[in-house]
């Protein structure tokens, strides 16, 4: 995107400015404005992480106008938390697998999984920020997780033994067609598990509970400071739920 600059008495004289959109550019706003910060649910791991809410969306939506309006990328979710505290747990799951974490937001859930030992770890999300966040946050916990920013949500994936899904009931589209996608991907043998804590879109039925956490949240994000959030294999018939 170019903005047009005209210095004040100069109406003839115009600069184009590009507005900053590259990785490198993403990622130095990520280290400006965040912290490494432990996991609360996952002390092993970090994040670069929002400490404060208000001034992160503040500086985001005033310094760079349209890029970011939610930056989900910036808090461990509850449902992350717990689907990557599970996956922690039971390392036996994701071993040797090839692993997509959908809707990666910070990719907590893809560094739940390298760090369990899975074979490979693609974190994808569709915000460009996280394409930039993932990079650091892998390095930052000393493991490979890869970035995608294409969006996956109903392709037929290739490649992969297992997918997780970390709080992505919270929005009534995005529910319904996850659950639709993740009914075709398991009717076709690839294990779906999701991290959910209650959302408006939660599916009610379709579904096989593996655990529960208290998860610690912010105030600030959730209005609540602790949050009961399940594990959840997702079963064939999960599709439809949620509309
Ligand atoms: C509540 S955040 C959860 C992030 C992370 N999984 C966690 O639990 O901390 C939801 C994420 O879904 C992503 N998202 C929404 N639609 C998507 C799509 N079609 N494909 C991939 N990611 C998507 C958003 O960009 C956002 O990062």
């Amino acid at each position: 995107m170019l903005r047009r600059l005209t210095p004040p008495g100069v109406s003839a004289f115009h600069v184009s400015v590009s507005i900053p959109r590259s990785r490198g550019d993403l990622q130095a706003f990520i280290r400006a404005r965040t912290a490494p910060t432990r996991v609360p649910l996952c002390p092993e791991l970090a994040i670069y992480a929002a400490t404060e809410v208000t001034p992160l969306w503040h500086a985001t939506a005033a310094e760079l106008r349209d890029w970011d309006d939610s930056p989900f990328w910036a808090f461990p979710w509850a449902g992350g938390q717990a689907l990557a505290r599970w996956i922690l747990d039971h390392p036996e799951v994701v071993r040797g697998r090839r692993v997509l974490d959908f809707a990666a937001g910070s990719g907590l859930v893809g560094l739940a999984a390298a760090r369990a030992g899975a074979a490979r770890v693609v974190a994808a999300d569709i915000d460009p920020f996280c394409d930039a966040v993932v990079p650091l946050n892998a390095d930052l916990n000393g493991l490979a997780v890869e970035a995608h920013g294409d969006d996956l949500l109903g392709l037929p994936l290739e490649g992969f033994d297992l997918v997780l899904a970390g709080d992505v009931f919270y929005e009534r589209a995005l529910a319904a067609r996850s659950l639709s996608w993740f009914g075709e991907l398991v009717a076709r043998g690839v294990p779906v598990l999701a991290g959910d804590p209650g959302r408006n879109y939660s599916p009610s039925a379709g579904v096989r509970p593996l655990a529960e956490y208290d998860v610690p949240s912010s105030s600030d994000v959730e209005a609540k400071d602790l949050l009961r959030a399940r594990v959840l294999e997702l079963l064939a018939d999960a599709a439809g739920y949620g509309e």
